[in-house]
């Protein structure tokens, strides 16, 4: 079986500047693979090279060198495109249309046929929470609901493998967790999703695998269970009502006391500390524990090391002819 999404090599430069031409190595030799049924995210600080490998595996813009293959078919062949699905980023459409309007053009543009064109969209409206509003006109919307009515046009071939570019960005946290549910459902019937996002808690919540790119290069790939960078250092617990006693027997095993308030402390414990045996011990003292949190670095942290690690590196050596920006 060939998988989903393959993506070899892909380079991407900008011409920039005016009187002298110029070019700025947006992407560069870009390679994964992504297996039919995965939610894959794609991860990285803005400026990374998201947006371009979207836009390169859409052909809105086309590659300096390298190739795609999507369904196992070149990026382009019809074969291929037809069972697509694109959330552009901040995507925009005509404002006074109703969402109805909008998406029942864009069933006619795709060949849907007209007896199923009503119910598809009407479905497709539930289904991403707008189903209300179907009759507003577009400019009423705000981005949130701009974002929904994007998804929503992204699934009316009801895609194979589907494309979306920040699909969180604008989200209140309720629209987040149903635009993750929603992800999810589709994991479920079986599509792909390959998605972009600079935040590491929606990689979290939905991904088997993610890559990281900063700089337009790949900087780290894999199971984020087995990404060393991303798992815990230790454990972060918020106990109350401790006596100074059981404080002071606590505090030899934590690397970090502070005090909040009356009574109330945040404990940092190393990883050895298995919060399992430290709970029981801490709830007999007769306080009580009031959230445990992994502590890990997260995404902008792992950007900042890596980019700084690399110096002059990332951005620097991609650098390979000469960049008129940064
Ligand atoms: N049309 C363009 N011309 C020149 N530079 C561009 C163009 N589009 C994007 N870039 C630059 O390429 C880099 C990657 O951009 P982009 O792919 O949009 O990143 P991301 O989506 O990860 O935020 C950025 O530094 C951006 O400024
Ligand atoms: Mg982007």
């Amino acid at each position: 079986m060939f998988p989903a999404i393959l993506i070899e090599d892909l380079t991407k430069d900008y011409p920039v500047g005016f009187w002298r031409r110029r070019h700025y190595r947006a992407l560069d030799r870009l390679s994964l693979s992504i297996e039919a049924g995965e939610v894959f995210g794609f991860l990285g600080p803005n400026g990374a090279g998201k947006t371009t490998t979207l836009k390169l595996l859409m052909q809105l813009i086309f590659p300096t060198s390298g190739r795609a293959e999507i369904l196992g078919r070149p990026i382009g062949h019809v074969d291929a495109r037809r069972r697509i699905g694109y959330l552009p980023e901040n995507p925009y459409f005509y404002d006074y249309l109703t969402a109805e309007e909008l998406l029942t053009y864009f069933a006619q543009l795709l060949d849907v046929p007209t007896a199923a064109r009503r119910k598809r969209v009407a479905g497709l409206l539930d289904r991403v929470g707008i189903g209300r509003e179907r009759r507003f006109q577009l400019r009423k919307f705000s981005k949130g609901m701009i974002q929904r009515v994007g998804i929503a046009q992204a699934l009316l071939n009801e895609p194979d493998v589907l494309f979306l570019d920040e699909p969180m960005s604008g989200l209140d946290p309720l629209g987040r967790r149903d635009v993750r549910s929603l992800i999810l459902e589709l994991r479920d019937q079986g599509r792909t999703v390959f998605f972009s996002s600079h935040i590491l808690a929606d990689a979290e919540a939905l991904c088997g695998r993610v890559a990281v790119v900063a700089g337009g290069r790949l900087a780290a790939e894999g199971r984020l269970s087995e990404l060393a960078e991303f798992t815990a250092r230790g454990w972060e617990l918020v106990v109350a009502n401790l006596a100074p006693e059981a404080l002071e027997r606590l505090r030899p095993l934590a690397t970090r006391v502070t005090e909040i308030g009356t009574g109330r402390y945040t404990l940092e414990l190393p990883l050895t500390q298995a919060p399992e045996r430290i709970i029981p011990e801490i709830a007999s003292t007769g306080a009580t524990v009031v959230s445990m949190n992994p502590v890990r670095e997260t995404l902008e942290d792992f950007f900042i090391q890596r980019i700084t690690e690399a110096g002059t590196g990332a951005r620097g050596a991609m650098a390979e002819g000469e960049h008129a920006r940064r």
